[in-house]
């Protein structure tokens, strides 16, 4: 694992997450857990409910149980089914289906680094922990994802009791409770196993910890372009992980900023509506400016995570930047027709600016430079059944 060569450094790099947490004591707790991601130095620990400490044993289980069809009430999807490591853990699909064959609005998200996102999911004000979001997956009726309802939850849970691997697992990652199977164990288990997804070894890491050479001439303009002020990306993309939601152990409580922004994709009423089967945080507060709301997804390996947007409606990052530049997108014809340039409720920093054909591709060979190889081929975060197949 690399070493960032200086705290100053860092700071340039870390604009949004704020550099005075760097001053903080790190506790023994935050020791370990430095440790057990083996984070390089500066970057400070994921925050982690006190009720769920981070383990070893808990994170070995939580992958067996994220690969694991068994944890669907059909048996036919596992979390990664919507979640491939080859692919940051998003799933190239627009928008993937269910176990039992439901169409889900929202594309699937990439994982990397989702142990410091303050709040998770594309628009939600309410799902500010992996131990709430997950529940989501397992357990929503609507839509099904993997459909583990009331009615089932016994099902699922007798099959990994009768199975003498998971027996194991459990009782090494829940030793002070039995051997049992709980679904807040699977739940906690999986929440430990997702805050092991630490992606900072990309060749932009390299730049950033000195070494010169690791990003072309290209892509270093297309940094400069990402941090200036005619593209603004950074506003809403800016710290370590490239989005403003963003926590640490050490972020104080309640100082987040509120992460979500209008992005002007649609504008199907003239007023900045959007598409009635997802208007972005509008489906939980009801409150009409919160149309078209959404959070700022992270950056890193974001050329690994097509198609964009929380539809899945651009196919490719230059199409992105390309949206950017017109500040907002023009939808001719169809049901969803209308000129996102004029949205009322689009963002101030969302609006039009020059660009050069050869700028746009230094920005988009500055985004391909977030790819982290190593994440996306770590033996740790792999599938654990693939040997028990081969
Ligand atoms: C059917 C496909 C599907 C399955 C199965 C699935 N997910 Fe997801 N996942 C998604 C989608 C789609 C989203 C975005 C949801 C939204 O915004 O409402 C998401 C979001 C997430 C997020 C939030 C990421 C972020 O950046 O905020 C996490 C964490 C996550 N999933 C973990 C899991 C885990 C763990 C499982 C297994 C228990 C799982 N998912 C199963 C499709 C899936
Ligand atoms: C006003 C805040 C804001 C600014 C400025 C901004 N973005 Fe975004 N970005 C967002 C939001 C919010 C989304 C998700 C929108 C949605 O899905 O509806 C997003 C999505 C993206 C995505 C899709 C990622 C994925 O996983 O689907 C990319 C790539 C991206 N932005 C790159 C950029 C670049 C490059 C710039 C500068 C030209 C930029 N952004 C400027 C807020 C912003």
């Amino acid at each position: 694992m690399w070493r960032l060569s200086s705290v100053a450094v860092l700071c340039i790099a870390w604009a949004a997450a704020g550099c005075e947490s760097e001053t903080a004591e790190a506790g023994s707790d935050e020791t370990a857990v430095i440790a057990l991601l083996g984070l390089p130095d500066g970057i400070p620990p994921p925050a982690i409910p006190p009720e769920n400490p981070l383990t070893a044993e808990k994170i070995e289980l939580g992958r067996r149980l994220f690969y694991d069809p068994r944890l669907s009430a059909n048996q036919t999807q596992s979390c990664a089914s919507c979640h491939d490591q080859a692919r940051a853990f998003a799933d190239g699909e627009r928008t993937p289906t269910g176990s039992t064959g439901t169409v889900l609005v929202r594309n699937s998200m990439g994982l990397a680094n989702v142990g410091w996102f303050s709040t998770l999911t594309w628009a939600s004000d309410g799902l500010l922990t992996l131990e709430q979001q997950i529940q989501v997956p397992l357990r929503s009726d609507n839509p099904v994802e993997l459909g583990i309802t009331d009615g089932v939850r016994d099902e699922v849970i007798a099959r990994f009791e009768a199975d003498p691997t998971y027996a194991r697992l459990f009782a090494d990652a829940f030793p002070e409770s039995g051997s049992g199977v709980t679904i807040n164990k699977i739940v906690f288990a999986l929440a430990s196993f997702c805050r092991s997804l630490v992606s900072v070894d990309a060749p932009y890491d390299r730049y950033l910890a000195g070494d010169q050479t690791a990003l072309t001439q290209q892509q270093r303009r297309g940094l400069a372009l990402f941090n200036g002020e005619r593209f603004e990306c950074f506003h809403c993309h800016g710290g370590v992980f490239f989005t403003t939601a963003y926590r640490d152990a050490r972020t104080p409580e309640g100082s987040v900023r509120y992460p979500f922004f209008n992005n002007g994709l649609y504008n199907v009423d003239g007023e900045g509506g959007y598409p009635p089967h997802d208007q972005g945080l509008f489906e939980l507060t009801s409150d009409p400016d919160d149309r078209g709301l959404f959070r700022p997804p992270s950056l890193r390996n974001v050329a690994l995570t097509a198609p964009y947007m929380h539809d899945g409606s651009i196919a490719t990052l230059r199409e992105v930047v390309e949206h950017y530049a017109a500040g907002g997108r023009v939808i001719e014809d169809g049901p969803f027709a209308g000129d996102g340039r004029l949205s009322p409720l689009r963002s101030g920093l969302v609006r039009a600016f020059p660009a050069e054909p050869d700028e746009i591709d230094a920005l988009v060979a500055f985004l391909e430079s977030l790819t982290d190889d190593r994440f996306v081929t770590e033996p740790a975060h792999s599938d654990p059944f693939a040997m028990d197949r081969d």
